[in-house]
């Protein structure tokens, strides 16, 4: 790992020095998200109210695309992976655990219906989010993910996850700043998430919240979105 200042590959580490590494990539992460997702345009624009709710949408197209096939990955690498987890039935519990979550809850078919009620909330229909076709950058998110999983190892797959706590912190960003109170800070973020331990919760009461204030109260807080 070239960022970090030494190479572990190869060498056994106790549980103290495995916990310091992962904690270590983990800031590494946090640190990237902050600097090129939290501090970067939209979401500046997003937190003082002058996003236009076009480029909401076309950001909620996108992300549509990028959720329904990042989940489909979960259930491809539960197959690629078996024969790992099939020697480790501890960990296969967590994994089918994670698999299921994005599939099951608050209902079937998971975590995308939220995602299309969400959108339904921006003003987008159903198709206009399954048949658009994703931007090129945004689909290099995904090709990045689908690379590793074909082509990478198994670690470089779940090493690739550790982005997932950022989602959990852009989730209650993204919910902060369309309702009419500042965003929480990120470090408010943080610790609330890693209490929860994983950060789907986050990412459905954030989508909840935002959609209670854009069908509640729009004319309340004119400006917080341009329309
Ligand atoms: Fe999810």
């Amino acid at each position: 790992m070239s960022a970090l200042p030494k190479d572990y590959s190869g060498k056994k580490l106790s549980a103290v020095e495995a916990d310091a590494v992962v904690a270590e990539l983990k800031k590494y992460l946090l640190d990237l998200a902050d600097r090129w997702l939290f501090k970067g345009r939209f979401h500046t624009d997003l937190s003082k109210g002058t996003l236009p709710v076009e480029a909401l949408k076309v950001f909620w197209q996108n992300w549509y695309g990028f959720v329904a096939e990042i989940n489909n990955f979960h259930g491809v690498a539960y197959q690629r992976h078996l024969p790992f987890f099939k020697r480790h039935p501890d960990l296969q519990k967590h994994f089918a655990n994670h698999v299921a979550d994005e599939m099951i809850h608050p209902s079937p078919p998971g975590h995308i219906r939220i995602v299309l009620e969400q959108g339904r909330n921006f003003g987008l229909t159903d198709d206009e989010m399954i048949e658009y076709e994703m931007l090129a950058e945004c689909r290099a998110f995904l090709e990045y993910y689908r690379g590793v999983l074909y082509e990478g190892t198994m670690a470089e797959w779940w090493a690739s996850f550790c982005v997932e706590e950022a989602v959990g912190h852009w989730a209650k960003f993204f919910g902060g700043a369309l309702r009419p109170t500042s965003p929480g800070s990120l470090k408010a973020s943080i610790s609330t998430s890693r209490k929860k331990g994983y950060i789907a919760p986050d990412y459905v009461r954030a989508s909840r919240n935002s959609r209670t204030t854009l069908t509640a109260s729009p004319d309340a807080y004119p400006g917080r979105l341009r329309q």
